[in-house]
């Protein structure tokens, strides 16, 4: 999903409110911050620190780096196929938002916070439950491929519809990343997060993974600046777990 594409955030009580990209400001967030919230602009580097190109992202590849904390895991993506057509999420409390498209040439790299909203399982330097299954490959969670599954309790999420939750217990969507594509040159940055995150929730439940992997919950908790990494999941975790 692209900044410059409009947002339609829909209030539980039916209110429809189009908003432009221009107009998501600090004054603007104070209102809808659960449903959008701007961060750092941050560009996406390769594994050698040079700025990644969206078209060498490759196809169905698990990708993570680390947005909007030097804590939290994000999942990059580039999809075989989209959305057809916009879609309304919910969060597990009933506020609605829509969800349009991915970015790139061809609206297929979308980016998800990694933490699964069931029980906040998400990927570490040890295992990963979480990651995406290839069109084709088989899951326990549903009878769908090319689904974003969490192994932990079997939930699945739709990637290319905004990561809707479409089994098991998780009971709403993954938060998307909302990327920017420079088609000049053809790399992406990270903006913010739309729909219901599970930052605060993540951050207090794990202190001691925060202390392992990041040197505390502090500095887990700093906001990425200028650019993040990216690099294949397979790399980034010991262990890949999928059922
Ligand atoms: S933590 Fe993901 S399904 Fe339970």
């Amino acid at each position: 999903m692209e900044r410059r594409d409009f947002f339609k955030l829909v209030t539980s009580s039916a209110a429809v409110v189009a908003i432009s990209p221009s107009l998501i400001t600090t004054r603007l967030q104070a209102h809808d911050g659960r449903l959008y919230e701007s961060y750092e602009k941050v560009q996406l580097l390769d594994k050698d620190g040079n700025p990644l190109k969206a078209s060498n992202i490759v196809n169905e590849e698990n990708y993570i780096f680390n947005y909007p904390f030097v804590g939290t895991p994000a999942m990059l993506l580039n999809l075989p196929e989209t959305c057809k057509e916009p879609v309304t999420l919910k969060s597990s409390e009933g506020e609605e938002y829509v969800w349009n498209e991915g970015t790139g040439s061809k609206k297929t790299i979308v980016a998800y916070a990694a933490i699964c909203t069931h029980s906040l399982t998400h990927p570490n330097k040890s295992e990963s439950f979480l990651s995406y299954m290839k069109k084709g490959g088989k899951t326990m969670a549903c009878q769908q491929d090319g689904v974003i599954v969490c192994s932990s309790h079997l939930s699945a999420f739709e990637p290319k519809c905004g990561a809707k939750n479409i089994a098991g217990p998780a009971d709403q969507p993954l938060a998307a990343i909302v990327l920017e594509h420079d088609t000049a040159n053809d790399t992406l940055h990270a903006v913010g997060v739309l729909g219901p995150d599970k930052y605060h929730d993540y951050f207090k439940a794990f202190r001691t993974e925060m202390k392992k992997e990041w040197g505390g919950k502090r500095k887990a908790k700093k906001k990425v600046t200028d650019s993040a990494k990216v690099v294949k999941l397979s790399e980034y975790t010991k262990e890949i777990i999928q059922y």
